[in-house]
């Protein structure tokens, strides 16, 4: 018997290798997380450019991973489809329209996907992430547990990780989540931060620690990256790859993750159970009454961006 790496046989498709996708790349790469990896890019010499890097890096930890190139239809045939793909805005152009165009590559990109194989699961990044999976989700034909965003995942570790740093303590012992619509109206639902099981604010007292400040940084933390670097490539790709993992180990990780919301018709972000079938069930938080009326306003929001988008169409 082989005493080599057991990973079973896993396949996980990455749509839209630029800065983004490529890091996810790396990430699930050196974290053995897949058999193989299949990339696509509409930009075929950059997808085949990011196949012999990627496998370098393969090459370089004696890794099991196979990388190679790939057409859509393929990877809507993965355990696995991770969609980083995007478009930098033109001068000129209004958020209004470019909304509209990360609209249309999520369109095209999920119909050159479908049919898919019944059981992949679909994690989306592209941004605005929450109304893209939404879309992604209605056009996939999927059932709604294997279509879901990355959400506030990567601002809850972030804000962890702030929260931490100022109060001298590993962020390991630090638990808090960052729930709703992703960006400007996204929600710290403090009420149910914790320092190690202990209500956070009677480890650290409200009037002595900037808690407002930081989730502001938090915030704001990916315009500052992407003004200094123009990509903030590596903090999602490890976010992607610690998704990817918890699907295929089926560990029951709970986790801020984008997914449906019946009540409100779209999709944003609350703690879920992930597992091997995408997600396994969600997590009632028992959150404050003025973190619930934030969240629902801004799902409000949300649904009504859809419906003019539906319209519009
Ligand atoms: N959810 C999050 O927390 C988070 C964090 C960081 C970035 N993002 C998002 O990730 C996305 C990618 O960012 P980036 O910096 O890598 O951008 P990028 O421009 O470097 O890469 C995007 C890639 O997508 C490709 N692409 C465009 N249309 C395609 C299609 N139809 N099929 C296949 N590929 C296609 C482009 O050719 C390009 O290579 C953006 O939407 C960004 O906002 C999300
Ligand atoms: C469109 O997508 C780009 C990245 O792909 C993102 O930076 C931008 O914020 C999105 N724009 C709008 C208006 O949704």
């Amino acid at each position: 018997m082989s005493a080599g790496n057991t990973m079973p046989s896993s396949r996980i498709a990455i749509v839209g290798v630029g800065q983004v996708g490529a890091a996810a790349g790396y990430a699930l790469i050196l974290g053995s997380v897949a058999s193989e990896l299949l990339l696509v890019d509409v930009k075929v010499d950059l997808r085949d450019g990011q196949v012999r890097d990627l496998s370098d890096v393969a090459y370089s930890i004696n890794s099991n991973t196979r990388i190679r190139g790939a057409t859509h239809h393929e990877a809507g045939q993965c355990d696995i489809v991770v969609i980083t793909a995007g478009s930098k805005s033109s001068i000129g152009e209004t958020n209004i329209q470019h909304t509209h165009r990360n609209v249309s590559i999520i369109r095209s990109i999920v119909t050159a996907m479908t049919p898919f194989r019944t059981d992949t699961i679909v994690l989306i990044v592209s941004n605005p992430v929450d109304l893209l999976t939404s879309i992604a989700q209605e056009l996939s034909r999927l059932p709604k547990f294997q279509v879901f965003g990355s959400g506030t995942f990567l601002d809850s570790v972030r804000l962890r990780g702030l929260v931490a740093d100022k109060a001298k303590i590993a962020a390991s012992s630090v638990q808090l989540s960052v729930v709703g619509v992703q960006g400007d109206s996204q929600v710290v639902a403090w009420s149910t931060a914790t320092i190690n099981g202990m209500p956070i604010d009677k480890f650290l007292a409200p009037d002595a620690f900037p808690y407002a400040d930081l989730a502001n940084e938090c915030k704001h933390r990916s315009e500052s990256i992407i003004r200094a670097k123009g990509a903030t490539p590596f903090g999602i790709g490890s976010i992607v790859s610690s998704i990817c993992s918890s699907i295929l180990v089926d560990r029951g990780d709970v986790r801020p993750i984008s997914h449906f919301q019946p009540e409100f018709g779209c999709c944003f972000s609350m703690p879920v159970v992930l597992g091997r079938k995408g997600v396994a069930r969600t997590v009632e938080m028992p959150l404050v009454k003025d973190e619930l009326a934030d969240i629902a306003k801004s799902a409000k929001r949300l649904r009504d961006t859809l419906e003019r988008i539906r319209r519009d169409e």
